[in-house]
């Protein structure tokens, strides 16, 4: 197996949303590089968390890349409020929109890389013609909408779809895993060509971060 570099991208979700700054400082110091940001909006998903007004309010707070999770309707109407908030990436779900491709477009052209999502329901095949002009795939291991959920190893055939697509088609994205993520299944992951571990629950609940981190990158790549 091609050795790949592993980047943690701890979910905000997982946090005690009275204390934001305090669980940046705890991404940071863990050495996490990205901060994974879970937008819903109470239609594409069930619960709302926040939107761009609170990421651009955090934002000064931390060096950390912002790895915003749209998990939302029609994304294209609202690209640019993310892009001015300092998104980093802006990842948009195949389910959420007829108009995917625009909306990757105006993250890229607004300077943020992009990526596309996909739910356990839905195929690799379904975002085929978006596979030219992603940063990102992020495949969802659980349904979206809720943290602490139980991981569906199932998804991971996608990774592994989407790994080779990669390696025999010239594609240059980063594959991204998000839901459940752990020590139980970070390796398997990380084998069927994951490079991207979003994980929220079972890093927050963790009182040593970094060691956390730890081993998980150990458990990766033993
Ligand atoms: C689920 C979110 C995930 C979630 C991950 O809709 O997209 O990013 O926060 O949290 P855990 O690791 O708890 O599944
Ligand atoms: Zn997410």
């Amino acid at each position: 197996m091609r050795e790949r570099n592993l980047i943690f991208s701890p979910s905000l979700l997982g946090s005690d949303f009275s204390a934001p700054l305090k669980a940046l400082d705890d991404i940071a110091s863990s050495g996490a590089d990205y901060v994974h940001l879970d937008v819903m909006d109470g239609s594409f998903v069930p619960e709302i968390t926040f939107g761009a007004k609170f990421i651009k309010d955090i934002r000064p707070h931390t060096d950390l890349v912002f790895d915003v999770h749209l998990m939302i309707d029609r994304p294209e109407r609202c690209i640019q409020s993310f892009l001015d908030a300092g998104a980093g990436i802006i990842t948009v779900h195949a389910e959420s929109t007829p108009h995917a491709w625009r909306a990757m477009m105006m993250a890229r052209e607004g300077g943020a890389e992009a990526g596309i999502a996909i739910n356990p329901g839905t195929p690799v095949s379904a975002i085929e013609p978006l596979l030219d002009i992603a940063d990102y795939v992020l495949v969802m291991t659980v349904n979206p909408g809720w943290g602490g959920q139980r991981f569906i190893p199932e998804c991971l055939k996608k990774v592994e779809i989407l790994n080779a697509l990669r390696e025999n088609s010239g594609y240059s994205y980063l594959i991204e895993v998000d839901g459940g993520l752990s020590l139980q299944n970070v390796r398997l992951a990380y084998q069927k060509g994951a490079d991207v571990i979003a994980s929220g629950s079972s890093f927050f609940k963790e009182d040593d971060k970094s060691l956390f981190i730890q081993r998980m990158t150990e458990e990766a790549l033993s």
